[in-house]
């Protein structure tokens, strides 16, 4: 068990959401993140009812003054900050590149990646104070161009390199990119559902496919890797692009919780 607090953004839905469990049930206090508010206290109180720690602070993580907000409250209430999960995001807009809309391609690099560059800057004292760890939830898109995912592809690769500069520069913490897999969530709804005027054909039923073939990983999959990572990643792996199911992560696993 650990008394460390994590910062989940993006932890209404998906792959945040249940990392946030996990973390909750290895003993985190989690301070849960992302813009719906009723959501995000219904999973503060399942934690609660579950015998965790957690708060809920809404906020959208292109703000700056959100991202500050998030730190301040998760130390109010907490007393120290120990880890940081990026795991918000948004795939659109999908659509060539010649008919991409700029606002939305904005948008897309605001939450994508300048969203966890502010936070990490906002919460970086707090984890060189406690060698912290921050884990980024980046893609397999970061690294393969997917006809379509422009602003997507774009924000990611942007995401890895920045983890580069910071592991780089911030020896006291540990930064980490993650690849979580093809996760059953509401971002392959989105793509399955709006990907057919914006993909190439063949690439949109792929993912179809993905779907229909039950090939979708649950969230609470690569969530309990994520979850191990940021409370217990070792700092030589700092810089390092992981996936989900680096046998190393399950090492760590085995090493550190019982039923995850
Ligand atoms: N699903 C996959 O196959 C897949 C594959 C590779 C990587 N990923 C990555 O995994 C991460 C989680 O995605 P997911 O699949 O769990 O998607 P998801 O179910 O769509 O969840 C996305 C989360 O991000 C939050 N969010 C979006 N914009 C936000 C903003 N401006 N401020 C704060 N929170 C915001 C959403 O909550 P609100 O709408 O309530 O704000 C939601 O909680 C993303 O970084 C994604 O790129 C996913």
């Amino acid at each position: 068990m650990t008394e460390k607090t994590v910062i989940i953004t993006g932890a209404s839905k998906g792959l945040g959401a249940a990392t946030a469990f996990v973390a909750a049930e290895l003993g985190a206090n989690i301070v849960l993140n992302a813009r719906s508010t009723d959501l995000l206290a219904e999973h503060v109180a399942h934690i609660r009812n579950a015998g965790g720690n957690a708060i809920a602070v809404p906020g959208d993580v292109s703000r700056l003054e959100d991202c500050h907000r998030l730190v301040e409250e998760a130390l109010t209430h907490f007393g120290r900050v120990d880890s940081v999960i990026n795991s918000a995001g948004t795939i659109e807009p999908i659509a060539p590149i010649r008919r991409a809309d700029p606002g939305i391609w904005q948008k897309n690099l605001e939450i994508n990646l300048l969203g966890p560059m502010m936070l990490i800057q906002a919460a970086l004292p707090q984890l060189m104070l406690h060698h912290g760890r921050i884990i980024n939830v980046s893609s397999g898109a970061a690294v393969n161009a997917v006809p379509g995912w422009s602003g997507y592809c774009a924000a990611k690769a942007g995401l890895n390199h920045f983890n580069q500069v910071l592991a780089a520069e911030e020896k006291e913490v540990t930064a980490i990119t993650f690849l979580p897999g093809i996760i059953d969530t509401h971002m392959q709804e989105v793509v399955r559902d709006k990907g057919a005027g914006g993909m190439p054909p063949e690439q949109h039923a792929r993912f179809l496919r993905f779907h229909q073939q039950g090939e979708l990983l649950p969230p609470e999959v690569p969530g309990g890797a994520l979850a191990i990572l940021s409370l217990y990643a070792p700092a030589e792996w700092s810089g390092q692009l992981m996936p989900w199911d680096d046998p190393r992560i399950q090492h760590l696993r085995l090493q550190y919780s019982a039923g995850h």
